[in-house]
């Protein structure tokens, strides 16, 4: 049984102009405890909507929220919106968001704020939950005397370290992590990426690693999927989407990498993503594509398997 499959997932937002298609029937799955799978794909894509539709937290402008979230074997679309925030938020699925600035209470010290989300899930006396906290703390990077700081008194890469202490207080199985290190600079984005390495290992944490930097998610994910258009354009282990990418977006995103060796090759990506209320017809990336012919401007391709385990929308890999 996978611990996450998800099919067909669909989350669009009402807007004046009409429906804003943000994530367009997403299916993966997570097979394996400790698996990352990282999710690429540049500003507007869908990331943190794909994020926000698998931890239910849904703007008010959401229209339209539907496909299936196995998790353990339990259709999460399937409970009630009091089951999903007792038994699944935080608790199986936890998440850490861009910019952990707004993750914190300004005025509640951080500890105390970490602890909350173990007092409320109740079983547990202060002291004990505040041990927790301060090795938690620990774990992570931080000296226990964080546990009394005010959320201003960090730096960003500590305040990032603290928000995936308080996504992590409950132990969940997977953590979603959108662009976590985004805000910080090289070093600490780094060392951030250090101590999810090792934490996955430590603790067999499942991932999904959101970013729009390939590169990055590279350093992390045992499986790739990129996102472009609300849509996935290729999927598979990562060493075969990087080794052999086969839709010309992700080559595009991969030439653009630059190399410490061999002849830098500049991926220049001109124009702008889709409109997602008014897709392009055909292939969503045709205006931008310097492979495009005659179906791309036409006929939408399908996600389809190219090689074992690899996937790609692409006409150039799929029988017309
Ligand atoms: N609350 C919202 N209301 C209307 N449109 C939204 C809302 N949130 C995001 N969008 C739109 O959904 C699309 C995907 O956004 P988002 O999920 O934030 O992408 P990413 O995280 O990849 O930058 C964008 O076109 C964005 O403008
Ligand atoms: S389907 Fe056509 S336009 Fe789309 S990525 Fe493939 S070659 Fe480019
Ligand atoms: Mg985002």
């Amino acid at each position: 049984m996978a611990l996450l499959e998800i099919v067909r997932l669909e989350l669009s937002y009402g807007i004046e102009r009409g429906l804003l298609r943000a994530v367009d029937s997403v299916s993966f799955a997570l097979r394996e405890a400790g698996e990352t799978l990282g999710i690429i794909g540049e500003s507007g894509s869908g990331k943190t909507s794909l994020v926000l539709a698998l931890m239910r937290i849904l703007h008010p402008a959401v229209a339209f929220y539907q496909g299936e979230i196995w998790f353990e074997g339990i259709n999460l679309m399937r409970l009630s919106r009091e089951q999903f925030r007792r038994e699944v938020r935080w608790k199986k699925i936890a998440a850490v968001f861009q910019g952990a600035m707004n993750s914190f209470n300004p005025v509640i010290r951080v500890g105390h704020q970490v602890a909350e989300r173990l007092l409320l899930d109740g079983n547990i006396s202060r002291k004990e939950a505040y041990r927790k906290v301060e090795s938690l703390l620990e774990r992570v990077g931080l000296s226990r005397e964080v546990f009394y700081r005010y959320p201003h008194e960090l730096s960003g890469g500590m305040k990032q370290r603290a928000a995936i202490a308080m996504a992590l207080i409950l132990n969940p199985p997977l953590i979603l992590l959108d662009e976590p290190t985004s805000a910080l600079d090289v070093s600490v984005q780094a060392q951030i990426m250090n101590l999810l390495k090792r934490l996955k290992w430590d603790l067999s944490l499942s991932m999904l690693f959101i970013s729009h930097d390939i590169a990055l998610a590279s350093d992390l994910s045992d499986r790739i999927a990129v996102l472009y258009g609300g849509e996935f354009v290729e999927y598979g282990v990562a060493e075969d989407v990087f080794g052999e990418p086969l839709n010309p977006y992700t080559q595009k995103l991969l030439a653009s990498v630059p190399r410490l060796h061999g002849v830098a090759r500049p991926g220049f990506l001109s124009g702008a993503p889709p409109d997602l209320v008014m897709p392009p017809p055909g292939c969503r990336f045709h205006p931008r594509c310097p492979r495009a012919f005659a179906p791309c401007f036409t006929r939408h391709p399908s996600l389809v398997e190219v090689r074992p385990g690899h996937l790609a929308r692409c006409w150039l890999h799929t029988n017309l």
